[in-house]
């Protein structure tokens, strides 16, 4: 089957984690010859600076950078015509839970209202077209906690226990809907926990990896027992063109590392990972964990079935976990540059405010 091959390719949330690394891989691709443009609110969460190397290789080329918010009607309107948008790979999000739980607002605006406003310009723009793609990028977390055996299906019925994963929830079943009720041409994915460079550290694996470096407290929140699938961030990307170029739309896949830990065996292997990076002590670097109280309605367990994406469209994870752990380990490393500037403002005062020492 060919899929479409998309000349203006939006992806929204560009600026953000997975958006950020999904750019880098796409410009890559033999497959795609297009320009992206990158629309991206650039709220705390976004970081043009994730982007330097591309917006030095093609700015003005094959990248745009729009600044602005989905949920503007007449800014999204405007871009899907002055760039003759032809597809649409939606990363735009309010993305953290514990977030969400203090402010849950700017969750509904932007997941919900945002993803409304996306699909809609797009539907009008497209005008019953299906050489077009609308790709909606969505979480496991949509459906719930799980003891301590089985997995997320694609049939899974939803359970969203946070005002994150039921934002997200409400996003996939407009996504959804418009396919059922226009034929508007969406698919869906539903990943699991990401990791790699670039992502902002309030999440797990990031924030660990520099409370250790700085010698402060690692907090693990209740008896650290709480089960997530990690996957690499270009696993996930290389599965999310892969739908999007070759999935029927109308269908939903979901994206795992098949890969379970335990939180508090993934900060000590981080503490082990991060002592040999800098010639420290092990022991003395996991006296830094420090259980703290647990996160309200904290989910127990995630862990992914994907099997359908690896029989219908071949995929498979390529990135070892250790591997994986040491390479982002290495960039955090590396790059204290994009640290240091991500580590201004808002987010310095959240963080202080959530986390006092
Ligand atoms: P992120 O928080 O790192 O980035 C989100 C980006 O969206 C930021 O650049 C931000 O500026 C932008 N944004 C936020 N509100 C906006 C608005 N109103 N208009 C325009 N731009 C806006 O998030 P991430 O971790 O890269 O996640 C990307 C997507 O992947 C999200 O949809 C998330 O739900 C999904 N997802 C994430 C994970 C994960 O482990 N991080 C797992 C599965 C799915
Ligand atoms: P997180 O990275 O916030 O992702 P999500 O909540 O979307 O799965 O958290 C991953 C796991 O780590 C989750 O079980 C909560 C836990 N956690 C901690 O124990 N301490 C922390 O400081 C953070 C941010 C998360």
């Amino acid at each position: 089957m060919t899929g479409p091959k998309f000349q203006n390719l939006l992806v929204t949330g560009g600026a953000g984690f997975i958006g950020s690394n999904f750019i880098r891989y796409l410009l890559d691709q033999k497959d795609f010859h297009g320009r992206v443009i990158n629309l991206d609110a650039l709220t705390y969460a976004g970081n043009p600076a994730s982007l330097g190397d591309v917006e030095a290789a093609h700015g003005g080329g094959r990248y745009r950078f729009v600044q602005g918010d989905i949920c503007d009607r007449s800014l999204v309107e405007a871009v899907f015509r002055d760039f003759q948008v032809d597809g649409v790979a939606h990363f735009a999000a309010e993305s953290h839970v514990d977030r969400s739980i203090h402010g849950p607002e700017a969750f509904i605006r932007t997941n919900v209202l945002g993803t409304f406003t996306l699909l809609d310009c797009a539907r009008v723009a497209w005008a019953g077209r299906q050489d077009v793609r609308f790709h909606h990028v969505s979480t496991d977390e949509v459906y719930g906690s799980l003891g301590p055996g089985g997995y997320f299906r694609e049939d899974t019925p939803y359970d969203p226990r946070s005002p994150y994963s039921a934002s997200k929830a409400s996003s996939d079943h407009l996504a959804r809907a418009y396919h059922h009720t226009y034929g508007f041409p969406v698919t869906v994915t539903n990943c699991s926990n990401n990791y790699g460079p670039y992502q902002f550290p309030e999440k797990l694996i990031p924030l660990m990896i520099l409370n250790i470096l700085e010698g402060r407290p690692l907090p693990v929140y209740g008896d650290g027992r709480n089960v997530r699938d990690w996957v690499f961030v270009d696993d996930h990307n290389s599965a999310v063109w892969l739908v999007m170029t070759r999935g029927e739309p109308g269908e939903t896949f979901n994206i795992g590392g098949e890969n379970e830990w335990q939180n508090l065996d993934l900060v000590t292997t981080l503490c082990e990972l991060m002592a040999g990076a800098l010639g420290r002590d092990p022991d003395e670097v996991k006296k830094l964990i420090t259980f703290v109280a647990d996160r309200p309605g904290h989910d127990r367990r995630y862990a992914i079935d994907c099997s359908k994406l690896k029989k219908t469209l071949g995929w498979n994870q390529t990135m070892d976990f250790r591997e994986g752990l040491a390479k982002t380990v290495a960039w955090y490393l590396d790059n204290p540059d994009w640290v240091q500037g991500i580590r201004t403002g808002e987010y310095t005062r959240w963080m202080t405010e959530h986390y006092p020492e």
